[in-house]
This record gives structure tokens, sequence and C-alpha cells, in this order.
């Protein structure tokens, strides 16, 4: 991670190596986190933040569905993100935003830990490596399960979930794949470690329903918007494990992974095992709407002017 010069912290700017937490916070206790991400985009026009408004809106869901209040509202961490990015010259480059509970006091009970926010920026490649844009990746189904809704609530970006995905992706790597694939409780497909998943199967592209615990991914609703203008035929229904390595094509979203073809499952190639034409066209398209070359799609941007003196 390469550093930049700022950090919003709760309402003011703070030099990178300033941006510090007490250690006994509550969340670095307890979870009582969540986060979110986005990336920027080089355009013609100068970086543009993808689904800007939508990234913190789910934050603010995320928090709410953990019973916590954000202290800031959607239009205020919007214009603190806009300023940081501005002020970074970066023209690519990913954004983290977190709200914990802060420290103050200590046991389960959140009462009495205000809750603070935090948004950093610094550019970041390919979260799933350089070739695998192209080639694919190679995955494993998890022997761990997805969280499920009995025992949390998958559909908020929490810090503590992540534990989940540590697990399932250690596993993956220590085995000698790139990602891992986790089922819910019932066997049925949910989501990859931090990305969705899409098959296709006969020309038709299938995700599995957030009911499965996966979390309802920006880029999996991009997708979903690319495959209707792209006129893909789509299938959000449950999906079996067998279906998956029976698939034509594969392939994972995410803000940090974006559209990564599967290439192989459980050592078994899927289709040729080898990046299929549905995916490269979903790939080839996302990425024109994130460059701005897609004027269908100029409602994903929010374009900020970028600092004075700062390469354009
Ligand atoms: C568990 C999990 N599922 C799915 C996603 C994909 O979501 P998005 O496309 O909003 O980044 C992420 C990443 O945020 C994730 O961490």
């Amino acid at each position: 991670m390469e550093p930049t010069e700022l950090i919003w912290m709760s309402g003011r700017f703070v030099p990178w190596a300033e941006a510090n937490v007490h250690v006994l916070t509550h969340g670095l206790h307890y979870g009582t986190g969540v986060f979110d991400s986005l990336r920027t985009y080089a355009t013609d026009a100068g970086p543009a933040l993808v689904h800007h408004r939508a990234h913190h809106e789910r934050l603010r869901d995320s928090a709410r569905l953990y019973g916590m209040e954000l202290p800031f509202s959607v239009d205020e961490l919007t214009a603190a993100t806009r300023e940081l990015v501005g002020g970074s010259g970066l023209r690519e480059s990913y954004v983290r935003t977190i709200a914990f509970r802060g420290s103050g006091a200590m046991g389960v009970s959140p009462r009495g830990s205000p809750v603070e926010v935090a948004i950093a920026t610094w550019g970041w490649g390919a979260y799933l490596g350089d070739e695998a844009a192209t080639r694919g990746i190679r995955a494993k189904v998890s022997s761990w399960r997805r969280i499920g809704h009995q025992t949390h609530l998958p559909g908020a970006k929490a810090t503590a979930h992540y534990l989940n995905s540590v697990l399932a992706r250690s596993e993956a790597e220590e085995l000698g794949f790139d990602e891992a694939i986790l089922l819910d409780d019932d066997g049925l497909l949910a989501e990859g470690s931090g990305e969705n998943l899409f098959l296709v199967k006969d020309d038709l592209l299938i995700t599995p329903p957030l009911a499965s615990g996966a979390l309802g991914g920006i880029t999996r609703a991009a997708v979903l918007e690319l495959a209707a203008a792209l006129e893909i035929p789509l299938a959000e229904r449950p999906v079996t494990r067998g279906e998956l390595y029976l698939a034509d094509e594969l392939f994972m979203t995410g803000t940090a992974a974006e559209i990564t073809p599967v290439r192989e499952v459980d050592l078994r190639p899927i289709g040729a095992g080898l990046r299929g034409p549905v995916t490269e066209r979903i790939q080839s398209a996302y990425d024109a709407a994130v460059h701005g070359r897609d004027p269908r799609f100029a409602h994903w941007l929010d374009v900020v002017p970028v600092a004075t003196g700062s390469p354009a």
C-alpha cells in the first residue's frame, strides 16, 4: 500500500501516518465496524468515483443493520470523499471508508463507545493479480460456509464478517488456489471471499440470490444493468455446486476484483478453461463504462476535478 498524504477522520483531514486509533477501540475487540470501498477510474474529465453515492448509502445501511447511527450524512461523506480524492492527485485509486465503535467503554455492550468514521484513498491495482483479468483465476469451493441469516446480517458489509472470508481465502491460498467460493448452509452457491459470482450456461447469465447470504454487491448490480443493455438473458436463482462444475463460464465481481474470470474450480476446468466470450463482453462493457467511454452509463460516475498542479 503506497501512502497518500491525508486521511479524513471524523470531520478533519490528518496526515496518513497520524490516522491512528486507541488500542481499546471497541471495534477492534468486538468487531463493531462496517466499511465500504469504491474505485476511481481515469476519465477524460478527471478521476471518476464509480457508484459513489451507492457506496456511502450501503455503508449507512450496514451501520444501521448493526444498530450504529453514522454521525455523518451520506451527503457529508460524499463531499469529504470528493475532497480527499481531488486532493490526492491520483487519477485512479481505491477508496476505503470505515465506521466503527471507538474507545470509551469496555464490554460487549456498544453503548458508550462513539461511532467514528474514516476515509482513505490509495492506488491499488488488480486485486487478484495482473493476469487474472485475461487468464482467469483458480478457485476452490471452501470447507467453510458463508455466514448465514440466523447468526449474522450478511447484507451488511461488517468488519466481523470478514473472519469468515479470511478463513476461506486462507484455506484456498494454502492449498494453492487463488480464491475461495463459499456455499451457504444448504450447500448452494453464495459468493467468493470478497466477490459475487456469476456463471454462464447455454448463453444464460445466472447469479445466486442475496438470500444465499451473498453481499448485495454494487458491481453485481452494475453487471445486471450491463446484461440488460447487452441483451444477455439473466436469471437470479439458487445455484448448486454441480452447476458450477458444468458452467460454460464463471466470473467474479467486486469493487476490488472488478470482473475476474474463473478458469478452474476444484481442479476442474470451467468450460474451455479460458476466459469465455460472455465474460469478455461484460468486462469490456464495464471497462468502457467506468472510464467514461459509454454515455449510457454516465450516471455511474461522479467526476472530481483534480487539484491544481497534479497530473490530469
Ligand atoms: C463478501 C463480499 N461479497 C461481494 C463483494 C462485492 O461487492 P462490491 O461489488 O460492492 O464491491 C464484496 C466486496 O465489497 C465482498 O466483500
